[in-house]
């Protein structure tokens, strides 16, 4: 019997490709770039299934591609994939969802110290080979115990911040669709709305989907409503910050820093006015890179796989509703 065929867009995992081979005549994309979108639209109009990541623009082109059964994202997150238009076409689009979560969490909290206490900053003095004598005021930063940490969405992400803060002994409190009472009770977390969050704290963490409706959620209004020397961190996804905004607030004093893992473009253009604030830290995507947390990502996103070739339900679908139809 013909095996099935399979395009995977970057090399991934080779124990999971080699799982993968097993049963599936594989091709894998090996440039580390991702492949231009014109190789995306032939190789997905000759596979049944393709392996993602959230730098391929899976748009209604690629998804009308005929002989295709299956999309799965080595992600949790989809915003890459229109995925409307997988489920209209009835294409199940298979993430990656859990395995990241404490890696995440863990990577928010670095952020998250390394630019209150301007660890960055400092190394870099350090390599430039100015290491100033011990001062009381020398490179003073911001402190964790008693200080607000605001969480702008409780996810799973979200939740696993707020157990590793209250270990901080930060007060907590969150902002989201519904609450959530049983995490509240063990991180001492509190429901409020963004009107209450942004002003009472010292550090906003931005953890939510990306969707339309919170495309620029942080606009100029909302760095406005912020405490005065409170810190943005974003791990989530870059457009739900306007960038323009956030070089406002920072140039006029409104926040004290920020620390980012996602922008809006990536790769942030070299010329960017934050590349040169030293109290910004900016890292490349890169809060879920632990590296057996890449493993298991990759085991989940061939399960998904193999799973939507032999038409079984997907382990974890992204577009469940495509059952329904
Ligand atoms: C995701 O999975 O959506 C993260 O942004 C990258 O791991």
């Amino acid at each position: 019997m013909k095996k099935p065929s399979v395009f995977i867009t970057r090399q991934i995992n080779a124990q999971a490709i080699q799982e993968l081979s097993q049963t599936c005549s594989v091709d894998v994309w090996m440039d580390s770039n991702p492949p231009p979108h014109s190789v995306l639209v032939e190789k997905a109009n000759q596979v049944e299934g393709l392996l993602t990541l959230l730098t391929d623009p899976v748009d209604a082109r690629v998804i009308s591609s005929p002989g295709l059964r299956i999309i799965s994202q080595m992600a949790v997150g989809t915003d890459n994939i229109d995925l409307l238009a997988a489920t209209q076409r009835g294409l199940p689009v298979g993430h990656t969802p859990g395995v990241l979560t404490e890696t995440c969490a863990d990577f928010t909290m670095a952020l998250l110290l390394t630019v209150a206490r301007r660890v960055v900053e400092a190394s870099n003095e350090v390599h430039q080979g100015i290491w100033r004598p011990w001062g009381p005021e020398v490179l003073t930063g911001g402190e964790l115990p008693g200080a607000t940490l605001g969480l702008v969405g409780f996810g799973r992400i979200g939740q696993a911040v707020a157990r590793r803060a209250a270990g901080f002994d930060m007060h907590i409190i969150y902002t989201d669709r519904k609450r959530n009472l049983n995490i509240e009770t063990s991180t001492g977390a509190k429901f409020v709305s963004m009107e209450e969050l942004l002003p009472q704290s010292d550090y906003v963490s931005l953890h939510v989907y990306y969707s339309p409706e919170n495309h620029h959620m942080m606009d100029y209004s909302r760095f406005e409503m912020m405490k005065p020397g409170a810190y943005l961190i974003n791990t989530s996804r870059g457009p739900v910050v306007n960038p323009a905004a956030l070089v406002w607030a920072l140039e006029n004093k409104i926040i004290a820093g920020a620390a980012l893992d996602v922008f809006e473009p990536e790769p942030i253009p070299t010329n960017h006015p934050l590349l040169s604030m030293p109290n910004v830290v900016i890292t490349p995507h890169i809060a879920s890179a632990g590296r057996s947390t890449r493993v298991q990502m990759a085991k989940i996103a061939v399960d998904n796989l193999l799973a939507g070739l032999s038409g079984e339900r997907l382990p974890f679908c992204a577009n469940p509703e495509v059952y329904h139809r």
